[in-house]
């Protein structure tokens, strides 16, 4: 199959993107997060053809992407306040609500839970392909399952170049993590993954907030979670990813000792001058974690090279957007991490 790229900023490209999702097939979508690859997700072989496409184990169900904060009706059923508080502060944008899913969404989108995730993504052409396609689109990370997420249009590319019939480019995502999801199904709203939309902000607005337990410790894979997606090992390189915390100076000393020439250093751009001798890569600056998450996974996949033994990363501390970054480089290391402080 020849795959198709069109710019998100071509007139028809949305008309063309959603004919594809009508007609069951695949199309890669922009969105702030990461780019998804798309489909209809009221349609199982459509659906099907994602988890194909992906190779993505079949219990780990997939977010629809609505058009209209107001569609979640459709497809949603119970609907507690709080989820129109969440809406109306943070939709579109990089939030997914968990709620109990009505008898039109398929069980292959669910993979069998009662309940959907949910999202309206910000991005305009994204909703229009959305709106115009007339379905909800299901839509998880482009990436091939395990790999870092995609955020380019060239990441897409290099993972599904001949097995999709279309990829849309909306430029580099700018968020760069996949959206926060919360869980509202339950007596407590519960943080199943950070995001885009921080900690501070959810509880600013819902009073409460449970981190659960997979956010911040390696989960077993044959345990029973409420996001079955976090148990996998993910976002990782097939180099061993090691996280070096404590001072510039004392996490500089240690990768020093430690590091090999088949090794690599993923650090922050203002570290670059510590690391001139081990063939040192930036992903963005510590003083604006913004631009640590939107270069997390494109630095991830650059690193994704069997030559390299072992990645050496340095990881924003406190909470905010870094509590993000924190958990999608402690998943790529496994939660290995050496305190430099203590360790020699
Ligand atoms: O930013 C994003 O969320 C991107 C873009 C494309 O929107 N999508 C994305 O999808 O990250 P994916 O499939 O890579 O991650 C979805 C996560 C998985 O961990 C999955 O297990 C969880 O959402 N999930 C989906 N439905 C769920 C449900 N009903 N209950 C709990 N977790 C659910
Ligand atoms: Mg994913």
């Amino acid at each position: 199959m020849k795959t198709l790229v069109l710019s998100a900023a071509h007139q028809q490209t949305a008309k063309i993107a959603a004919k594809i999702i009508k007609d069951g097939e695949l199309v890669a979508i922009p969105t702030e997060t990461v780019y998804g690859l798309g489909a209809d997700g009221l349609n199982p072989e459509a659906v099907a053809k994602i988890f194909a496409a992906k190779g993505r184990p079949q219990d780990n169900p997939l977010i629809l992407h609505v058009a209209a904060p107001a569609d979640i009706e459709k497809f949603c059923h119970s609907i507690p306040a709080s989820a129109y508080l969440l809406a109306e502060a943070f939709w579109p944008g990089p939030l997914t609500m968990v709620l109990p899913a009505r008898d039109c969404v398929p069980k292959c989108t669910t993979a069998g839970l009662p309940t959907v995730a949910v999202r309206c993504p910000d991005n305009a052409v994204t909703r229009e392909i959305i709106r115009l396609a007339g379905v909800p689109v299901a839509a998880p990370s482009a990436n091939i399952s395990g790999k870092p997420s995609t955020t380019t249009a060239q990441h897409v590319y290099d993972d599904h170049n001949g097995k999709i019939p279309l990829i849309v480019d909306g430029g580099p995502c700018q968020v760069g993590v996949e959206s926060t999801i919360v869980d509202l199904t339950e007596e407590r709203p519960r943080l199943l993954r950070p995001g885009g939309i921080t900690p501070e902000q959810l509880l600013a607005v819902l009073g409460d907030l449970v981190v659960d337990k997979a956010v911040t410790a390696q989960i077993d894979k044959d345990a029973v979670v409420k996001a079955p997606g976090m148990k996998y090992k993910h976002y990782a390189p097939q180099a061993e990813v090691v996280i070096v915390a404590g001072s510039r100076e004392k996490a500089a000393a240690y990768i020093h000792r430690h590091a090999t020439a088949k090794d690599r250093v993923l650090c922050f751009e203002e570290e670059l001058p510590l690391y001139a001798d081990c063939n040192p890569l930036s992903y963005g600056r510590e003083d604006c974690v913004e631009t640590l998450s939107a270069g997390l996974f494109a630095a991830l996949r650059k690193l994704d090279n069997p030559q390299i033994h072992k990645i050496y990363a340095r990881c924003p501390e406190g909470g905010g957007v870094a509590y993000a970054v924190q958990n999608r480089l402690k998943k790529a290391a496994a939660f290995q991490i050496v305190d430099a402080e203590v360790e020699v």
